[in-house]
């Protein structure tokens, strides 16, 4: 309860069924024992704990008792508990919940410095029958959680993520091969701009940490970062603290997007000695404003400021001029990086250590150098949730060409480093919607009004993104969002009309099967779960004139009908039959029932030299529907697919006691069950090595 943030009652009931007793304990008793952590259930791991005699019995089936339990359990009195690391993060989620406009300084202010705003943990108001004040004089104790302390604004405008301190180890490996190409005689910095608490300087020796510049935009961080650094290293930016330092919980002089921090002159005079290195070591924030998480949170006026600062305006003019993808500037990471090579490196031994997801090397081209070393680290580990691969490269300031590479990636099992393997990273340059989206226009087109949500079903759309056509060669719509995995149920979807928000193309009957790998390739992730794929492997188009020879050649005919197979039999198909409100019955033919006539799919399918594999996935589907039809909501006019099947006839109820799950029919729902799982399979090893090869998945 004390870690999650939830008020630890001041009476502790141990209740024995079997006795009908109820033991009552004060828990400001046992306050040592509840600060301690705990993870699993309170009978394990608990030997050597002792208890004293209960304050009361209650014997609770005398009526009496009993009032007097039910008065125990209503009551809201509760221990006051103290603040420390393990329990602060549940605390400061639980004050933001209850003052939603609150800033950090109001949560952790404390004494120190020049500004005394004092925060809810030393001297708690809202919290105040919960806690007991905090008597730490700074927040040094909580410097490897003030990214977790973060009120929301500045969650998402700050991208704080820390680094693990057992990859802020391995990463040091790649900064000592930095110094080692520090020409004989030169002196050399090492400059983080965004060093939040200071973790990637940790463990560096008197001797390194005498070279570092660091900064942070964060108040509080930046108050920590003086705290534990401040004597040790070469310059801190502001260097000391004045009145007008703190500025709307943010620092002067240390947004390292700004003008002013870009002209510092204590850096500059740096950058301008020739017999200096600079090395930069960073990790820089996590801000896409494009992304799904941003947008949805995207309330705040406050939110993206840093898109209007000058290095994001300096960085549009050179992305113009050098023919980038212009929604590279939608990353802040993506800012630092570019900053760092206009504004910092300049000589061939100068480097830069950067932890960052490789898109903006492998999708946005945006850095062109030479690689010396690199690791692959997973992103779980940077306090989020996403398993995911996080780069650690070591780049030399020399311009280099570079298709692909590999980094050793390392994952954290038990408070440990384990190497996994060796992975590869390559570039990828030509996207699914570039090269493969079908955009003919054809005879026969008519406009049509009908769209579709996700469901599958008709949706009415006010200001549609595109106009909706009809043509009896239509036979679906496929929407395939950019090259990356986020969102993958989202920006991936087969429709029986085209997608209110657009994003894909009609699928034809002329050459429907060569466009659906497409649709496997995005389904990728969601079998893959594994931390080295998301944020590594990407889609691409790349194996085009390959792919193209191929299919005209035949070769690939087997492979485009294991795809075929793989597509009706996947529920992220969201083709569905249904009558348009034009009164057209929009026909799936991406399904292998035949009840209203064979479809395209199942004509298809007759061509395939089915395996045992491929015979067992059909005996399966045959299960599912001749289960599928005995239900009450089967409709013998429609052709089903699996989507529609599981959305309109698997019918189910939650019970109101176990809050459960009950299938109306539990033989149906164990068959798609069934099915899922032996499709999977047979995607991982039929379908996905082809992708690859193609450089569908690259
Ligand atoms: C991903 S964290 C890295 C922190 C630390 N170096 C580490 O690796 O644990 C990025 C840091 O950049 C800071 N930051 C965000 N925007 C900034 C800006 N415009 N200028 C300087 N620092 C910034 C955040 O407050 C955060 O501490």
């Amino acid at each position: 309860m004390r870690i999650k943030g939830i008020p630890v009652p001041a009476k502790i009931l141990l209740i024995s069924l079997f006795n009908k007793v109820c033991y009552v304990y004060d828990s400001k008793d046992y306050l040592y024992d509840i600060e301690k952590t705990y993870t699993g259930a309170a009978s394990k791991d608990n030997s050597g704990f002792t208890c004293s005699k209960a304050i009361r019995e209650l014997h609770y089936d005398n009526i009496k008792d009993e009032y007097e339990l039910i008065g125990l359990l209503r009551t809201k009195e509760y221990t006051k508990i103290h603040i420390d690391e393990n329990c602060i993060v549940g605390w400061a989620k639980r004050f933001y919940k209850e003052k939603p406009n609150a800033q950090k300084a109001d949560f952790i202010g404390d004494y120190s410095g020049k500004i005394r705003i004092v925060g809810e943990i030393r001297k708690p108001n809202i919290l105040s029958q919960y806690i007991l004040p905090y008597k730490g004089r700074t927040n040094k104790q909580f410097r490897y959680l003030m990214d977790k302390l973060n009120d929301e604004i500045n969650k998402k405008n700050l991208g704080a993520f820390y680094t693990p301190e057992l990859y802020v180890k391995k990463s040091l490996e790649l900064v000592r091969l930095a110094i080692k190409r520090v020409p004989e005689g030169n002196d050399y910095i090492i400059i983080d701009r965004c060093a939040g608490t200071g973790n990637l300087e940790s463990y560096l020796t008197v001797e390194e940490l005498s070279h570092v510049i660091v900064s942070t935009l964060e108040y509080y961080e930046y108050k920590v970062l003086i705290e534990t650094l401040g004597d040790k290293v070469r310059h801190i930016i502001p260097p000391t603290e004045r009145e007008d330092t703190f500025h709307l919980g943010m620092v002067r002089g240390a947004d390292a997007l700004s003008r002013e921090y870009i002209n510092n002159a204590i850096i500059r005079k740096y950058i301008e000695n020739p017999n200096c290195t600079i090395i930069i070591f960073e990790n820089p924030p996590y801000v896409e404003t494009t992304s799904i998480e941003h947008q949805r949170k995207n309330k705040s006026k406050k939110s993206g400021v840093w898109k209007n600062s000058f290095a994001v305006k300096e960085m549009k003019k050179d992305v113009r001029k050098r023919n980038l993808i212009n929604t590279v500037t939608n990353d802040m990471g993506n800012v630092f990086i570019w900053s760092a090579f206009k504004y910092y490196l300049r000589q061939p031994t100068d480097s830069y250590i950067l932890f960052s997801p490789a898109k903006y090397w492998k999708a946005q081209h945006l850095v062109s150098k030479r690689m010396i070393k690199g690791f692959a680290f997973n992103r779980k580990h940077f306090h989020t949730n996403i398993n995911a691969c996080i780069m650690c490269i070591l780049w030399s300031n020399e311009n280099a060409v570079l298709e692909s590479f590999e980094i050793e990636a390392y994952n954290i099992k038990n408070e440990e480093l384990v190497f996994e393997r060796k992975l590869a990273i390559s570039k990828i340059h030509d996207s699914y919607s570039s090269i493969y989206f079908d955009k003919r226009k054809m005879d026969g087109d008519i406009s049509d009004s009908t769209l579709c949500g996700l469901n599958g079903l008709p949706r009415s759309c006010k200001q549609p993104s595109f106009s909706p056509i009809f043509n009896e060669n239509i036979i679906g719509y496929m929407a395939v969002y950019s090259s990356g995995f986020d969102n993958p149920d989202l920006h991936s979807s087969l429709l029986t009309a085209g997608r209110y928000d657009g994003h894909g193309f009609y699928l034809r009957k002329d050459n429907y099967l060569e466009k659906l790998p497409m649709f496997a390739a995005s389904r990728y992730i969601k079998y893959n779960k594994g931390w080295t794929e998301r944020g590594r492997v990407m889609k691409s188009a790349d194996g085009q004139s390959q792919y193209n020879k191929d299919i005209k050649n035949g070769k690939l005919e087997q492979f485009l009908l294991k795809c075929l197979l793989f597509t009706v039999l996947e529920p992220q198909n969201h083709m569905r039959e249904f009558l348009g409100a034009n009164g057209r019955l929009y026909r799936n033919n991406l399904c292998i029932d035949n009840t209203n006539g064979k479809t395209l799919a199942l004509k298809s399918l007759r061509k395939l030299k089915k395996n045992s594999r491929e015979e067992e996935l059909i005996k399966q589907w045959n299960k599912v529907f001749s289960d599928a039809k005995l239900t009450r909501n089967y409709n013998p006019q429609y052709n089903y697919g699996l989507f529609q099947i599981i959305e309109e006839l698997n019918t189910y109820r939650k019970d109101i006691i176990s809050n459960q799950t009950i299938y109306d029919y539990p033989s149906l729902n164990g068959n798609i069950k069934s099915l899922a799982e032996m499709v999977k399979n047979y995607y991982l090893e039929e379908i996905v090595p082809f992708l690859f090869k193609y450089e569908f998945l690259k």
